[in-house]
Formats: C-alpha cells, sequence, structure tokens
C-alpha cells in the first residue's frame, strides 16, 4: 500500500489543473463512428484540409537528403526570419526589421514566450470571450489572471476601447490581446476598430499582444496588422492556417526591441530552437502564394454554401464569417446545451461540430462552431444532414 507520503510525492500542481479542450472528445466520438463505418463529416477541427503547398514539401525533401539537421540559431534562420519580414513589406506595405522577428514552435510557442517576457506572476491580461481557449489556460498555467471581457453582435464581437477602459477601471489590467479574425467567431476588427482599442490600451499603460494567426484568410473586412499601429504591440503569426502547416509547428513573432533579447534568452533554455527541418520548409512556403490563394478561393466557396445553406437549414442566426474559416452558429432555438446538441448532431446525422462552451463559458451553450476549411462537397452535406436532422427534430 502506498504511503500518503508519497502519493502527495505525485500529486499535479494547481498551475496545472487546466480543463481539456471539448474538440478533442467530438473528434474521438466521431473517430469511433469511422471505425464502425460510419462516414462522419468534419466540421469540428480548425485546420485546413490541405497540406503545405509545394515548395515547402520540395524544400524539406532536399533538406532531408543533404546532411544532419543541427540546432539552428534560437532566434530563427536568419533567412527564414528576412523572409518573414520581407512578406511584411509583400502583404502590408510596411517595413519590418528582421532582427525583430522570431521564430516560434508554432503561434503556440509564441504565447507562451510572449506572455513569460511581458508579464510578472499575477498580472492580469484581458482576453475577448468567446476567445481561443489556450490563451486562458496557457495564462493560468504561467500564474497570471485570464480576464474575460464579454463582447457582443454591438461591438462586432470584439473588445473595444471602451469596454478595455471599463475593465481597467474596476481592477487594473497589464496586458490585453486581440485576436482579428477571431476563432471561434470568424469576426473582425474594423482597422479603426483595432487602432482604438490599441490607442486606449497604449494611454493607459496595458500592454497589446494581437494574435494574428489568420490573417491571409479575410473575406469581408481587410485584415490590419497591429504592428503599423503600435511599435510597442507584440505580433504572433503563424505557418499553421494560411499556410496550411499545422503539423510542422511552426510560427513567428515580432518583439519590440528591447524583448527580443529577453526572447531570445528564454527560447534558449526552454527550446534551444525550433524545429529545422520545418524552418527550411517554412521558408519556401512563401513561394507557393498561389497555391494558397487557390485554397483561399475554396474556403470562400465554403463559406457562401454554409452563409446560403444554413439558414434554409434551420440555422438562420450566426456571427458574422468574416475571416478565418469559422461560422459560430446559434443554436439557442433548439437547445440551451451546446454539448448535447453537438453530440447529437454527431450520433444522430453524422456531421461534426464544436460546442461553444469550450470557448465561452457564460452564453457558450447557445453556440456551436462550423469550421469550413474542407470540400466544398464536405459542405454541401452538412448542409443537406443539418437540415434533415433539424426537420426531424
Ligand atoms: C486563434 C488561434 N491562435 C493560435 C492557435 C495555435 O496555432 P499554432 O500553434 O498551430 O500556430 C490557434 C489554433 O487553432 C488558434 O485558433
Amino acid at each position: 500500500m502506498m504511503l500518503e507520503s508519497a502519493r502527495r510525492l505525485m500529486a499535479p500542481s494547481a498551475r496545472s489543473d487546466v480543463p481539456p479542450f471539448m474538440v478533442m472528445d467530438v473528434m474521438a466520438a466521431a473517430a469511433r463512428i469511422e471505425a464502425a463505418g460510419g462516414r462522419v463529416v468534419h466540421l469540428e477541427v480548425g485546420q485546413p484540409a490541405a497540406g503545405a503547398p509545394a515548395p515547402a514539401i520540395a524544400a524539406a525533401r532536399a533538406a532531408l537528403g543533404s546532411g544532419p539537421l543541427g540546432y539552428t540559431e534560437t532566434l530563427g534562420i536568419p533567412s527564414l526570419r528576412a523572409r518573414i519580414a520581407r512578406y511584411y513589406s509583400e502583404k502590408y506595405a510596411m517595413a519590418v526589421a528582421p532582427e525583430r522577428v522570431i521564430v516560434t514552435t508554432g503561434s503556440s510557442g509564441g504565447f507562451i514566450l510572449a506572455f513569460l517576457a511581458m508579464f510578472e506572476p499575477g498580472e492580469r491580461v484581458a482576453i475577448a470571450s468567446p476567445g481561443y481557449p489556450p490563451y486562458r489556460h496557457i495564462l493560468h498555467a504561467l500564474g497570471c489572471e485570464p480576464v474575460l471581457i464579454e463582447t457582443t453582435a454591438a461591438t462586432r464581437w470584439a473588445i473595444t476601447g471602451e469596454s478595455l477602459r471599463a475593465e481597467h477601471r474596476r481592477r487594473p489590467l497589464d496586458g490585453v490581446l486581440v485576436a482579428s479574425p477571431a476563432n471561434p467567431t470568424g469576426t473582425m476588427m474594423t482597422p479603426q476598430a483595432l487602432a482604438e482599442l490599441i490607442a486606449v490600451a497604449e494611454s493607459e499603460g496595458i500592454r497589446v499582444i494581437s494574435d494574428e494567426i489568420y490573417h491571409g484568410l479575410d473575406y469581408a473586412v481587410p485584415d490590419e496588422t497591429a504592428l503599423r499601429i503600435a511599435d510597442s504591440a507584440v505580433v504572433i503569426n503563424s505557418f499553421s492556417k494560411y499556410f496550411c502547416m499545422t503539423g510542422w509547428r511552426i510560427g513567428w513573432m515580432v518583439a519590440p526591441e528591447p524583448l527580443v533579447r529577453p526572447i531570445e534568452r528564454l527560447q534558449q533554455n526552454l527550446a534551444i530552437s525550433v524545429p529545422t527541418l520545418s524552418q527550411i520548409a517554412a521558408e519556401a512556403a512563401f513561394e507557393g502564394r498561389d497555391e494558397l490563394q487557390a485554397i483561399k478561393r475554396g474556403y470562400e466557396v465554403n463559406r457562401r454554401i454554409l452563409i446560403e445553406g444554413l439558414p434554409q437549414a434551420g440555422l438562420d442566426a450566426f456571427l458574422p464569417a468574416d475571416g478565418a474559416f469559422y461560422l459560430y452558429a446559434d443554436i439557442s432555438r433548439f437547445s440551451n446545451d451546446s454539448c448535447d446538441f453537438a453530440q447529437r448532431l454527431l450520433q444522430e446525422a453524422y456531421v461534426a461540430a464544436t460546442p461553444g462552451v469550450d470557448f465561452d463559458p457564460v452564453n457558450g451553450n447557445k453556440f456551436v462552431r462550423f469550421c469550413y476549411a474542407g470540400s466544398a462537397a464536405d459542405m454541401r452535406e452538412a448542409v443537406e444532414r443539418i437540415g434533415g436532422w433539424l426537420r426531424r427534430g
């Protein structure tokens, strides 16, 4: 029998007590249906159906045959940092010094580095609700306090200067994280709304982090980088979404010059360097822009199919699907329990979607998230199955 003192030695820390990501449970249930021979239409996972662009694959193949893949410089291969800097002049017509670009293990790695470099334990960081769950879970694990600010249709589901200032007056904030396009809502801030929010943050001494992982996937409102608005902003980005390289685990951040060396020291200790093969492939991915633009046009077709088809199927209330590849649909006419709704939709209609409670502990039970990064045929089939299922009641 184990001694109580020995059992205590195996107890996890309080900071590791973060909730699971429920979409993973949906994926597991879908896999069970598929193992039994059912065909599930997947609209749950937030990743492109397509793989990395051809130049990225070719560069990775060549690198595998050309000698050992050693560590790289901690901040990233210099030519990749320079290529990312050049992307800012191509896409946003603005200059970014390569010295400010830091290559990371996906944007997920970037968040850990940014939060560690910017905040002390106990500091308060505002994030929008609904929002991407790991923001609050990573902050919690690092000993910071995530502060959820509820958003509404009136502000295009984004934190505004006004709501930020109101929370700051209630209890001072140290940071704010913005995301446009956002997950799970797919909504975007207009460039003016982003500029207004950043102006308030800067005037109140609140640090800004901008998650720009869905940039490049904008359909209704142009995507604006926080870098153009404030030199003090930390921008996080990734090759996962627009560049279709989720599994390569590669992203980047652009930090103000005084934060670069502290982030370098952190990454030296936490990771040494980012996977070399992925860095080589990422640099070549910029040469696959035609392929990537064609994939984006496919998302636009899918988005139209859902925007036009879902109301006919019975889901006629959803947030403006401005960008990324998400549509966040109000299901409150049918259920006040989005987990149960998503589970029944999967078990009875074989359509996998993500319950809103994953993203919003307060109002998430009224919503499910559909990801339209798959094929047009899947979108049409999903609309048909959802319609038939809702009509059957
Ligand atoms: C809003 C947002 N930020 C960050 C990430 C993390 O992506 P990665 O670590 O693959 O760059 C995701 C993944 O779904 C996301 O939706």
